[in-house]
């Protein structure tokens, strides 16, 4: 069913660029061995195509001069992956090729995503997340998924990611909590291209011999273990990741919507919503909230100008995607957007922006 849906959506590619559309979904049972879990995936997404986009997403992202220093040493850092990520890494290289390759390409993804995300709170208490994922890479459209992970029969999470990639940037812990990441942009990263992967790479191997997490893992630990909101914070603000990052967490509950900003140790500060004082959205893009964004980007206060027309008492999914398709919170290297609350779950909306959102 699920397969023979995404062959559609592919050939439908072709015919009609333009059309938003649903990416395909792949159910990944978390009762399976990590060795062989996304076996699913090579049923949904043709084998070739897959090592053809990773090698591209690896050759375009990943300096050459890099590439070939960390290829052999990414071998020996495998050991040091914990359980389960390193037994679906492996599983995965068992379809795509290489393991260095999956694992430089899992860790390759951690860098460079722009994005948009919104929390908000209607006025009967609903809570609302939005989130545009904006990544330099056309293929990755093409590589988009739901995935939803079963344990023990049931739903026991879901989220949205790119085919062969473990992490998540985007979840769905059902009627408990919604979750979105926002790279953390500070001005050094901006500086210099070289150096900038050099020191990436060296903070990655040094983060994985004092075991702390990949961002995107911390969501997919913490969708699957959090009890609930407050737990979900905690986790989020605490555990120790590799890069500064953004959580945005929304609730099932009036009351529960949060931005995190992160540091690799701990929170650099928390900023929920207040409702007693307006505060009944958040707008958080790549830069901390309280100093103002570099002046060629607009998105923040495109996003919250718009957010304000909207008003609260007309905020709900519908919408909350409006504000998310508007130039340029959705821009040219828009990939999807996904809308969610986690008191609804059956909502969970991701759709596909085939061409981006061009300036009008
Ligand atoms: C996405 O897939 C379609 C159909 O397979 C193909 O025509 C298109 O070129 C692909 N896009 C990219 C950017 O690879
Ligand atoms: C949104 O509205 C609030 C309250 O009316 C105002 O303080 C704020 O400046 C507005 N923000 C924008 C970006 O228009
Ligand atoms: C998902 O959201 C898009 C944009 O609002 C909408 O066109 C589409 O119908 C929604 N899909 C479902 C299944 O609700």
């Amino acid at each position: 069913m699920t397969s023979m849906r995404a062959a559609v959506l592919l050939l439908g590619l072709g015919v009609s660029c333009r059309a938003q559309f649903a990416p395909p979904a792949v159910t990944i049972s978390l009762d399976d061995a990590p060795e062989v879990r996304w076996d699913p995936l090579v049923k949904v997404f043709d084998v070739d195509y897959l090592r053809k986009a990773a090698a591209e997403v690896i050759d375009t992202t990943v300096p050459k001069w890099l590439y070939r220093a960390v290829k052999p040493l990414v071998k020996d850092l495998e050991k040091y992956i914990p359980q389960p990520y390193a037994g679906e890494l492996r599983g995965l290289a068992s379809h795509l090729g290489d393991v260095s390759d999956v694992i430089i390409l899992n860790f390759a993804y951690e860098i460079s995503a722009f994005c948009t995300s919104i929390v908000a709170q209607d006025k009967k208490g609903n809570v609302y997340h939005g989130r545009n994922l904006d990544y330099p890479h056309s293929v990755l459209r093409n590589l988009t998924m739901d995935v939803i992970f079963i344990k023990n029969g049931e739903v026991a999470y879901r989220g949205t990611s790119f085919a062969g990639y473990i992490g998540l940037w985007t979840g769905q812990s059902p009627n408990k909590f919604t979750v979105s990441g926002d790279q953390r942009v500070c001005v050094c990263l901006w500086s210099s291209g070289s150096d900038r992967w050099w020191n990436w790479w060296k903070n990655v191997v040094s983060a994985l011999f004092f075991r702390r997490f990949p961002v995107s893992w911390l969501v997919r630990e913490t969708l699957e273990e959090a009890e609930d909101f407050q737990d979900a914070v905690m986790r989020l603000a605490k555990i120790p990741i590799i890069t500064g990052v953004y959580y945005i967490v929304g609730g099932a509950r009036a009351g529960e919507g949060v931005v995190i900003t992160r540091d690799r140790m701990g929170p650099a500060d928390i900023w929920p919503l207040d409702l007693l004082t307006g505060g009944w959205f958040r707008v958080e893009t790549n830069f901390d909230h309280w100093l103002p964004p570099p002046a060629r980007d607009h998105r923040r206060d495109a996003a919250n100008k718009a957010l304000n027309a909207t008003g609260q008492e007309n905020i709900n999914l519908e919408t909350l995607y409006q504000v998310l398709s508007l130039y340029p919170v959705c821009n040219g290297v828009t990939l999807y957007t996904t809308t969610m609350s986690a008191a609804a779950p059956e909502k969970y909306n991701t759709t596909i922006r085939p061409t981006g959102c061009p300036p009008n």
